[in-house]
């Protein structure tokens, strides 16, 4: 399969990588695709997004569509990040195969939902904005980032991954 330049370079060296302590935000999705899953945590001051970091328990493509996301969303306001959808994620990381253009969805739909949890624990539920895709049922104070499958030896605890 072939990457672009951005797309290695990103998965090589991903941005951003971890869970912020006391987040004001958490986004858990998993991919009905594949079963790989994803986690954002946002913090927030002022109706922007200050710092974000990801855990993925998925593919390459993944790993560098999250490092992409939290870069282009590190300092936008709310209803900006959320406006982040998967061709911009594409189009930034220089293209992606088509087999992986699901793996963009996961970025941008943990980002909507780690947003959409902090409208939900700030009085703003009526903001909250539906994710692009449909994906595996994933709680937001869920700590494993395990989907449950048997893909890849899952069925452990385990919350990032060099996949
Ligand atoms: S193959 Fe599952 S996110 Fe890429």
């Amino acid at each position: 399969m072939n990457y672009s330049d951005k797309v290695m370079e990103h998965f090589m060296n991903p941005r951003n990588v971890g869970e912020l302590d006391d987040p004001h935000g958490i986004g858990q999705v998993g991919n009905v695709n594949c079963g790989d899953i994803m986690r954002m945590t946002i913090r927030v001051e002022e109706g922007r997004i200050t710092d974000i970091n990801f855990k993925t328990f998925g593919c390459g493509a993944a790993i560098a569509v999250s490092s992409m996301v939290t870069e282009m969303a590190r300092g936008k306001s709310l209803d900006d990040a959320v406006k982040i959808n998967r061709d911009d994620v594409a189009v930034a990381l220089g293209g992606l195969p088509d087999k992986k253009l699901h793996c963009s969805n996961l970025g941008t739909d943990a980002l909507k939902a780690a947003v959409n949890d902090y409208w939900k624990r700030n009085g703003e539920a009526h903001k909250v904005v539906p994710l692009e895709d449909e994906h595996l049922e994933q709680e937001a104070d869920q700590k494993s980032a395990c989907c449950g499958s048997n893909e890849r030896g899952c069925g452990q605890s385990s919350s990032s991954s060099t996949a």
